[in-house]
């Protein structure tokens, strides 16, 4: 089953409210949130008030993608909000295994993200305990990027993994996911999509609806 993540920072800023409504009407199965620390990623985006209100604002559940340093600074205020899976980045931590039982004991899906030159091998001792690993298909802190080809091959052996330690695992892709690039990423074994600016967030007008129909069509 493949799930659709929008993601929220790339819709109008001045218009959250109402990106959550066209969102709900698209039957969006996650809301991916994109918190940027400026630092780990050379951009500063959407921070814990935001999460906080647009939490409150919505029933879809959330996606966190948490690209900060330090990340466990933020986990019991995250867990909070409510939030249903919190994504830390495995090149921001120096325990990721604690910090994964730690988001795990707060009571959320804890992910994993990979940036592009990370082997997925870093996820072997955790495998288990994790519900989601992110493969970053752009390099992390900017939407309206290129696709980078390479990591159709990591999709796959996270997969693999996946195959063997955790059937239920979901593989979440993130940049420049679109109509062209779902096939082949599905086909390695991404069952998340992450939707930014070149598939659902088209402007004020765009229809929601039918372009996740789009997306999941296209897998
Ligand atoms: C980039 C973020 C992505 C981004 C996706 O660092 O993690 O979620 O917003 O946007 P597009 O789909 O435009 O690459
Ligand atoms: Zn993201």
């Amino acid at each position: 089953m493949i799930k659709v993540s929008a993601s929220i920072m790339c819709g109008n800023s001045m218009k959250y409210g109402e990106e959550l409504r066209r969102l709900e009407e698209a039957n969006v199965d996650l809301i991916h949130f994109d918190m940027m620390d400026g630092s780990f990623v050379p951009n500063i985006a959407m921070g814990l008030y935001l999460l906080e209100a647009m939490k409150k604002n919505t029933n879809i559940p959330f996606d966190v993608h948490l690209a900060a340093w330090e990340p466990s600074r933020y986990y019991e205020e995250i867990a909070g909000y409510g939030v249903e899976y919190l994504s830390i980045h495995a090149e921001a931590v120096k325990h990721l295994h604690r910090d994964i039982q730690k988001i795990n004991s707060l009571g959320m899906g804890a992910g994993v993200v990979l940036n592009p030159a990370t082997n997925a091998n870093v996820l072997e001792y955790i495998i288990e305990d994790i519900k989601m690993v992110t493969v970053m298909t752009v390099d992390p802190g900017f939407a309206g990027q290129k696709f980078i080809p390479s990591q159709l091959k990591k999709i796959q052996e996270v997969k693999k993994m996946a195959e063997k330690y955790n059937k239920d695992l979901l593989i979440s892709v993130d940049g420049n996911i679109n109509a062209n690039t779902i096939p082949n990423c599905v086909a390695n074994g991404a069952n998340v999509l992450v939707a930014g600016t070149s598939s659902i967030f088209k402007g004020d007008d765009a229809d929601y609806k039918k372009l996740v129909e789009i997306m999941k069509e296209s897998v």
